[in-house]
């Protein structure tokens, strides 16, 4: 079951990160504390195991997507951090706990969230030995995350709440905001495992697929599941307005809509064998999960 192989990964991967988020000079200590509590204890991992696995797939090893799966991990729970913020979606629950800015306050967890990001690329140059490797992984993860990627898709987030929701321009978003960073999550594997250009190109639109079907699922989720379920508040889209798909299509066409995805993301592993297996069950997984 993918559901026990990723729990089990994340229980592997949770002291590799906590080991890596330990500061080993005067870094002020209430920041240490925000950066930790965001990052550590919770989260289902899927961005960093996606690394790992894209990487093994391709002839690479845990240990050379190691670096990569931390730093994607940082990025994304940065965009958490800042997301929950009442300048943003104003949610007080995450994970199963208080937000960062609730734990402790809005100044630190925006800056927590700073240091994440930034705290990303450290990781990547500390610890990627080969640096043309290292510079290609810092790009991908740059250009995933930045204005043509996940922030751009943040800003197309809250704009689009003035704006009558519809599906091309709910795709826009959840391209930019989520499937971005599965893209780079499936070609930073792919670059640590020194794969062709090729190989990269095709494992991240394997990426692109999967992150569309796992926005359509939280959309989905926000309308069907419950906060215990979740670990954080649900039914806010509707009454914050966003471009989400059940808002633009219904739930029934959404649904319809996350398995074309998966779909699409399970014909872009048709040259891989057996070895593609778990990513061919978490495809699966993203739309049939109730968290
Ligand atoms: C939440 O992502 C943010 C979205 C892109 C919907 P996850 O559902 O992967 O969050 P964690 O990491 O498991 O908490
Ligand atoms: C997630 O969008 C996108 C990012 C955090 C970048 P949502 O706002 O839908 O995520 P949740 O539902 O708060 O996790
Ligand atoms: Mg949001
Ligand atoms: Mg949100
Ligand atoms: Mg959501």
């Amino acid at each position: 079951m993918i559901t026990d192989t990723l729990a089990r990964w994340a229980d592997e991967f949770e002291p590799k990160l906590a080991n890596l988020l330990t500061p080993t000079d005067e870094t002020p200590a209430e920041l240490v504390d925000a950066m930790r509590y965001a990052a550590l204890g919770g989260g289902k991992r899927l961005r960093p195991f996606l690394v790992t696995r894209c990487c093994e797939i391709l002839g690479g090893s845990d240990t050379d997507a190691l670096p990569a799966a931390a730093a994607i991990e940082c990025v994304h729970v940065f965009s958490l951090v800042h997301d929950d913020l009442p300048a943003m979606d104003d949610d007080d629950l995450r994970r199963g706990r208080p937000t960062c800015h609730k734990k402790f306050n809005e100044w630190l967890a925006i800056l927590a969230g700073d240091g994440l990001l930034t705290y990303a690329f450290e990781l990547i140059t500390t610890h990627v030995p080969d640096p043309a490797r290292a510079a290609s992984i810092v790009r991908e993860l740059a250009v995933r995350t930045g204005w043509s990627g996940m922030i751009g898709g943040q800003v197309a987030d809250i704009r689009g709440e003035n704006e009558q929701p519809t599906r091309e321009r709910a795709e826009y978003v959840h391209v930019r905001k989520t499937a971005a960073l599965f893209v780079g999550a499936c070609r930073m594997g792919a670059i640590a495992a020194g794969a062709s250009a090729d190989k990269v190109e095709q494992i991240g639109r394997f990426g692109l697929h999967l992150g569309c079907a796992f926005q359509i699922a939280d959309d989905l989720l926000d309308v069907t599941a419950t906060a215990d379920e979740m670990g954080k508040e649900t039914g806010k889209d509707a009454s914050a307005g966003k471009q989400s798909f059940p808002a633009a299509i219904g739930v029934d066409a959404s649904r319809q809509a996350a398995q074309e995805q998966v779909d699409l993301a399970l014909a872009c592993l048709d040259d891989f064998g057996p070895e593609a297996d778990d990513l061919r069950q978490l495809a699966m997984f993203v739309v049939r999960r109730r968290h």
